[in-house]
């Protein structure tokens, strides 16, 4: 996720720019830059790869002079990650630049309206619509050209701003993204974190959306959207700077879980439009899918369970036939795949060496490629003839938490475009899928909330020798995820078995007080799976049941409860996978295991 910092006072502003940005790169970047007012001329730093570079560059910012500027980190989203790419960005009369940190959904229009009004663009990015707004509406009065500039933009926005005809001050504006501004003494600072600001001051104040911060080296105002000044709590700081850099939690992957609202609002919100989905990245026609024989979705690890949860969904609605296959597998074997076959990869760091090879193998037998990738720019997202990106942002612990949902949420959407443009969906089940992706992030919140007592069943389940998974369709898609998750964190044996196998072999294993986790997310089959839970407890299983609250049959049969709100069965895996996340996540506590970076893991596999 991008970071911003803001600076104005008597020192010299890059130095500390430089260290506020070293203090948000944990949040993951791909390059870096800073802009410096030095009386009434901007000069403009950037670079790619590390802040280190950036250091480098203007000799640790000895090299820039000025004593007001702005900072940012760039993780890619609209465009590679280049210099020109890289913030901030200037306008075309240079007297604004400008930093962002989140998407601005309806930068396509903008842009195209920029261009007929004669601006011109550097970069591919969605940022640079705002500075040319800002430039189009900007009277003499910067308040008043930010707020006509942001009342134009749908999106989120954390944004910093300087201006040559305000020598000293620094601008911010805050919508669903985070900004605090930080109150020094003859200085100020904005950031967009914490972390960025406590090495100078512990006084923060923490922006609401739609506010506007002007800050001089001696006043700190904030406006509401109709430009009246309102009065803002000071608060102090007292979080160490360690706990600071994870946003308070103890650990990036509870962070991570937590961010999967706003991540799949991310991924989610700019795809819908006027009811609905859209990729506008997206060239296939429905000429191109009419020839599609069959779908093959390759994958590793919780990539390929996003697969098989993708199968379900895809063949439901659009009524292709669907294989999902492990990439280490598919590369070595003679596969029957033709120019009629889309090939869907699916990768989180779009760097898996075994998807890589996979992709090559199928293309090479004339299969079109769409990879669903979060790393802009990355192996896989370059070699595909379509490219989806996971709007996830950075994903730091090695498990995968809003990477899986994300994919999650992608291959529901495309399930939607190709239903819809094959027409095997009717308007009415269209219209009621549409409302159920809108509904996610709120759901996945919901998810969150609903399951309080989950540090509890962590202690009561920690110690045991294995857990099993259960689930039939939908609910066993979800399973397999949630068993990989309990293993590899909490290095407990977890193995998720379709529920109607359980008679075929594993049943044998049942014996007093072994617990058995039973996803019962799916009306269609529930009353199946609650006999498979009737059938293990009669063999003295404790059971710790996932289903909806008000699901009285499921609530009489087990012993333990993890609860979701309502969610159409074929979206549902993204929503029942939030407790299975946390309960691995407190086992792993309990268990005191390194659940960042657990042994023999890597978070990106670049090798066989
Ligand atoms: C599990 C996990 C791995 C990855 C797998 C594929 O939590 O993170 O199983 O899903 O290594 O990685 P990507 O998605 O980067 O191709």
């Amino acid at each position: 996720m991008c970071g911003i910092v803001g600076f104005t006072g008597a020192q010299s502003a890059a130095p500390i720019l430089l260290e506020g940005l070293k203090k948000l790169e944990y949040r993951g970047y791909d390059s870096a830059g800073i802009a410096v007012m030095d009386g009434d001329t901007i000069q403009i730093s950037k670079v790619t790869g590390r802040i280190a570079n950036l250091c480098e560059k203007t000799g640790d910012g000895t090299k820039i002079k000025g004593s007001t500027g702005i900072g940012h980190t760039r993780w890619a989203t609209h465009g590679a990650p280049t210099e020109e790419n890289a913030h901030p960005h200037l306008s075309n009369d240079g007297k604004f630049a400008i930093v962002h940190n989140g998407i601005i959904e309806n930068y396509i229009s903008l842009r195209e309206e920029l261009i007929q009004d004669g601006y011109f663009f550097e970069s591919e990015t969605d940022t640079e619509v705002i500075v040319h707004l800002i430039e189009m509406y900007y009277n003499g009065n910067v308040r008043e050209a930010l707020i006509k500039a942001t009342n134009r933009l749908r999106g989120s926005y954390a944004l910093g701003v300087i201006c040559t005809d305000e020598p000293g001050k620094i601008f911010a504006v805050r919508e669903s993204s985070p900004l605090i501004v930080g109150v020094g003494v003859g200085e100020n600072f904005f950031a967009s974190d914490v972390t960025a600001l406590v090495a100078y001051t512990r006084n923060a104040i923490y922006m609401d959306d739609g506010e506007y911060a002007e800050l001089s080296k001696d006043s700190v105002k904030i406006f509401d959207c109709t430009g009246r000044e309102v009065r803002k709590e000071v608060t102090r700081i007292t979080w160490d700077v360690q706990a600071a850099e994870k946003g308070g939690y103890e650990h990036f992957m509870l962070k991570e879980i937590m961010e999967q609202p706003a991540a799949i609002k991310a991924t989610i919100a700019p795809r819908i439009k006027d009811g609905k989905v859209v990729f506008d990245e997206l060239d296939l026609t429905a000429a191109d899918l009419k020839k599609i024989r069959k779908i093959v979705i390759t994958a590793c690890g919780s990539a390929y369970y996003a697969g098989c949860s993708g199968k379900y969904t895809i063949e439901g609605l659009c009524h292709i036939p669907v294989e999902v296959e492990l990439a280490s597998e598919l590369r070595y074997r003679n596969p029957l795949i033709d120019a009629h076959t889309l090939l869907i990869v699916i990768s989180q760091s779009g760097e898996t060496a075994d998807t890589i090879a996979a992709m090559k193998e199928c293309k090479e037998r004339g299969a079109k490629a769409l990879a669903i990738v979060n790393v802009v720019g990355s192996t896989i997202a370059k070699l595909a003839d379509y490219t989806v990106y996971t709007w996830a942002g950075p994903e730091i612990a090695v498990a995968t938490t809003k990477g899986y949902t994300t994919q999650l949420a992608v291959l529901y959407m495309l399930s939607m475009l190709f239903a819809d443009q094959l027409g095997r969906i009717d308007e009415t089940d269209y219209k009621k899928r549409i409302r159920a992706l809108q509904a996610m992030p709120r759901h996945i919140q919901q998810a969150i909330d609903m399951n309080p007592g989950i540090p509890r069943l962590a202690k009561k389940y920690h110690s045991s020798k294995s857990l099993f998974f259960i689930g039939r369709n939908t609910d066993y898609a979800a399973a397999l995820e949630g068993a990989l998750k309990m293993k590899e964190i909490s290095y407990l044996h977890a193995e998720a078995y379709a529920a109607g196998e359980l008679k075929h072999g594993t049943i044998a294993l049942i014996e007093d007080h072994q617990p058995v986790i039973a996803l019962c997310c799916n009306p269609a089959i529930m009353e199946k799976t609650l006999s498979n839970i009737v059938e293990v407890k009669a063999r003295g299983a404790e059971v710790l049941a996932l289903s909806f609250r008000d699901n009285q049959k499921v609530l009489s049969a087990a012993d333990d409860f993890l609860f979701i709100p309502d969610e159409d069965a074929l979206f549902a895996s993204a929503i029942e996978i939030i407790p299975l996340q946390l309960l691995a996540y407190y086992v792993a506590k309990e268990n005191g295991c390194d659940i960042d970076k657990p042994k023999n893991l890597a978070k990106s596999v670049t090798v066989e």
